[in-house]
Parts: structure tokens; C-alpha cells; sequence
């Protein structure tokens, strides 16, 4: 059984930078229901999730994902925030991290063990995407609006949709660790 203290074990430095205590609670409380809802019962299981399906992660896990894009989120905020004399959009750190921890959570319920060490896409991740189901259940459970704005479009699914600017700087972070897997693969990645 996967326990608050496990989650909050997993994301502990990214969860101290929320100043708000209820937000804070509240992005924890939507990872253990989506680990109840995917079905997922240990530590260990979440840390061999690769982080998509869509094509091969070279043993980045999940956990790995989450945290390198919530960290490549805050970085991406941080060099508009020390550089710029007057930034134009304030962007809201809570909202940020929160959305960086949560972006992905749908993907507890969109993958599955395929019985033979592998991991396919579940009935439920055929009928919603992680975006989506990700945002239902956050929804759910009292998430504000503006961190379901980020789950919900941080990826393709918020292609010319309006988007709170933690959402932009979460989608570059995402894609950042995403298109050069993508492009090692199709051997387009010059070494
Ligand atoms: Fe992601």
C-alpha cells in the first residue's frame, strides 16, 4: 500500500518550495488517489514505470520524469525571473511546482503492467489520455483551475488553447525530456 508519506518521500523537494500548506496537502492527496486508481501498491512499482509509451525512455522511470520536469520547470521560470528587469507575466511558483508534480498523474491510470515485466496502455488510458483523466481527477478532488489548465493542455491537447504560463513553462520542460528520446531513436539526435 502506497502511503502519504511515500508520495511526499517521493517529491520532497519540490513539495517543501510550495509555500501553501493546503496546496501542498492537496497535490499529495491526488497522487495517492491516483496510485489507488491505477492500482499501483508499492514504492517500487512506481519506480519502474517508464514515463511513456510513445516510445523508448532508455530506463528513465516515471518518478525520474516527474522530477526532472518539475525541477526544468522551475529553472525555465528562475532565468526569465533573474534576467528580465520587469516580467511580464507574474508566474506563480505554487501553481508551478504544483503543476509539475501533477502534470503526469493521469498516467497512473493510462499505463499497466502487461503481466510479462512490460507495460502497456490500460482500458482506461485507451478511453482518456493522461491529460484528461489526469485533470478529472484532479478535478475532483478541489484542484484550482489554473493547475488543471496545466494537466489538462500540457501537452497535445493544449496546442492553440489558452494556457496559464506555469502550463507553457511545464510543456517546454516536458518536451525538453521527451523529443530527444524521440529523435535518438530515429537516430536524429547528432553525438
Ligand atoms: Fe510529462
Amino acid at each position: 500500500m502506497i502511503s502519504k508519506a511515500d508520495i511526499e518521500g517521493l517529491f520532497k523537494k519540490q513539495l517543501k518550495k510550495i509555500g501553501d500548506a493546503a496546496l501542498r496537502d492537496k497535490v499529495v492527496d491526488v497522487w495517492l488517489a491516483g496510485c489507488e486508481r491505477g492500482g499501483w501498491k508499492s514504492v517500487d512499482d512506481l519506480l519502474n514505470i517508464p514515463f511513456t509509451l510513445l516510445t523508448d525512455t532508455k530506463g528513465v522511470n516515471f518518478i525520474e520524469h516527474t522530477l526532472a520536469v518539475t525541477d526544468g520547470a522551475i529553472a525555465l521560470a528562475q532565468a526569465q525571473i533573474d534576467n528580465y528587469k520587469n516580467v511580464p507575466y507574474p508566474i506563480d511558483m505554487d501553481r508551478l511546482i504544483a503543476g509539475g508534480i501533477l502534470h503526469d498523474v493521469g498516467k497512473l491510470m493510462e499505463i499497466e503492467p502487461d503481466g510479462s515485466g512490460g507495460y502497456r496502455k490500460s482500458h482506461a488510458g485507451r478511453c482518456a489520455r493522461h491529460p484528461i483523466s489526469g485533470a478529472i481527477l484532479a478535478g475532483e478532488m478541489g484542484m484550482n483551475d489554473e493547475v488543471i489548465n496545466t494537466i489538462i493542455c500540457h501537452a497535445k491537447e493544449g496546442d492553440g488553447r489558452p494556457q496559464v504560463i506555469e502550463t507553457v513553462l511545464i510543456h517546454q520542460a516536458d518536451f525538453a525530456t521527451f523529443n530527444p528520446l524521440v529523435m535518438l531513436k530515429k537516430g536524429d539526435l547528432i553525438q
